[in-house]
């Protein structure tokens, strides 16, 4: 029976994670393209032109991406109640401090897409999509070298 619910969590736990990788992928991939490709149209492309296009992309990029970004921080949520672990003599583990890190940034990213979408609160900093990409990408590593 333990076997048998062991087994039922870990398949769980895979089948959140893998959410929380595709919700990450969407949301960090729409912040890729818009920083990296779409912010370089205006090189080629009148004010006008540019208003155009950009809108063209974003009004079907509203549909999908808040709400990627909502099912990223829930399912981190819960992966993050799961793997954490117990504080062991009253200090974080190496793999402790960089999760919770990990978990600031996302959780703030979080907030910050909460707000403008549900609430329409626009951030008061930091207004541009390079913010949220650069803490992507320091999540991304965060990720990685938290299993060192
Ligand atoms: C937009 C924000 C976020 C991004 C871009 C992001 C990105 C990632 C990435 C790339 C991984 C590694 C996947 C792998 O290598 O298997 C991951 C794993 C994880 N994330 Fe997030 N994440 C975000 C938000 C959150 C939040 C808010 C939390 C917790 C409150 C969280 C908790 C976790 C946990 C616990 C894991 C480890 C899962 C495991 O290795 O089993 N994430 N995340």
């Amino acid at each position: 029976m333990l076997k048998f619910c062991q087994k039922g969590f870990t398949i769980i736990y895979t089948f959140i994670h893998t959410i929380h990788i595709f919700s990450v992928f969407i949301y960090g991939g729409f912040l890729f393209v818009d920083v990296l490709f779409l912010s370089k149209m205006n090189q080629t492309l009148s004010s006008e032109e540019h208003a155009k296009a950009r809108e063209a992309i974003m009004m079907h990029v509203r549909k999908v991406v808040p709400y990627a970004l909502m099912v990223a921080v829930a399912s981190g949520l819960f992966l993050f109640s799961q793997v954490f672990g117990k504080i062991e003599d009253g200090s974080l583990s190496y793999f402790q401090i960089l999760l919770a890190i990990k978990a600031f940034f996302g959780l703030w990213l979080g907030l910050r897409g909460i707000n403008q979408k549900l609430f329409k609160i626009n951030p008061w900093v930091f207004k541009s999509h390079f913010f949220p990409f650069s803490l992507v990408v320091i999540i991304i590593l965060l990720s990685q070298f938290m299993y060192l």
